[in-house]
């Protein structure tokens, strides 16, 4: 018999061995969820399973409408704000309900969930998210704020280079977030810049979109 074959790690590999992991969290869920009890909890597993799924590529992609794509994210978040018990918060949509990005719909979920990441970990009380959407000229401005403590001064000239943070990870694998975002903005030609609110606290990321 043959006894070499190709290497085939592709990405297709990937999925496919991804999909086991996905199939035993679901089918945990679907137990849990027998018990009334347990059946919200089995919901977030299933949401972050369908989450995995968009991200890996594993189910077909859509294109980019702004308030599902939020939708996505904002629920996303609040999964994992209920998850770790951290402080719920409150998001405000200021923008047309038929605004469409250009795209992927899969990229801007990982725009908005790690912007929306970064707030949810941050708050130490109830807070809010404002996104809001306005055409600036020929560009469309997307900005994110929030009322949390704001970014430390130190690091807001550089905030959007990689392994740039202020949190302690066992696994070494923070300061990513803000830099995934700048990439995939720029992969649209857009620009992405960080601020703090004045006179009130909270950071305002704002993206703008040139000719969409
Ligand atoms: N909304 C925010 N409010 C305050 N600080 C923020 C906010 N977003 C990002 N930051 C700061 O920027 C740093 C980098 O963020 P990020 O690139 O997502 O990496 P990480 O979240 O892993 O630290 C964070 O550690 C935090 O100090
Ligand atoms: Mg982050």
């Amino acid at each position: 018999m043959e006894d070499s074959f190709d290497s085939d790690l592709t990405h297709e590999t990937l999925i496919h061995d991804l999909n086991n992991v996905f199939e035993t969290i679901t089918e945990s869920a679907e137990l849990l969820s027998a018990d009334r009890h347990w059946k919200p909890l089995a919901a977030t597993l299933c949401r972050c399973v369908e989450r995995g799924k968009r991200l890996l590529g594993a189910i077909p992609d859509s294109t980019p409408n702004l308030a599902d794509v939020i939708d996505h994210a904002v629920q996303s978040v609040t999964d994992y704000s209920v998850a770790t018990r951290k402080p719920r918060i409150r998001f405000v949509r200021q923008f047309p309900a038929d605004l469409r990005l250009p795209g992927s719909a899969k990229d801007w979920e990982r725009v908005f969930v790690n912007l929306f990441m970064n707030a949810a970990q941050i708050m130490s009380k109830p807070g809010r998210i404002e996104i809001a959407a306005e055409r600036v000229g020929d560009s469309l401005a997307l900005t994110v704020s929030d009322n949390g403590p704001g970014i430390p001064v130190d690091i807001l000239p550089r905030v959007f280079r990689p392994n740039v943070s202020t949190k302690a990870n066992r696994s070494g694998r923070s300061g990513l977030g803000l830099h995934i975002v700048a990439s995939i903005v720029k992969k649209y030609s857009g620009r992405v810049s960080a601020a703090n609110r004045e006179p009130a606290a909270g950071a305002v990321f704002t993206i703008l979109l040139p000719g969409t």
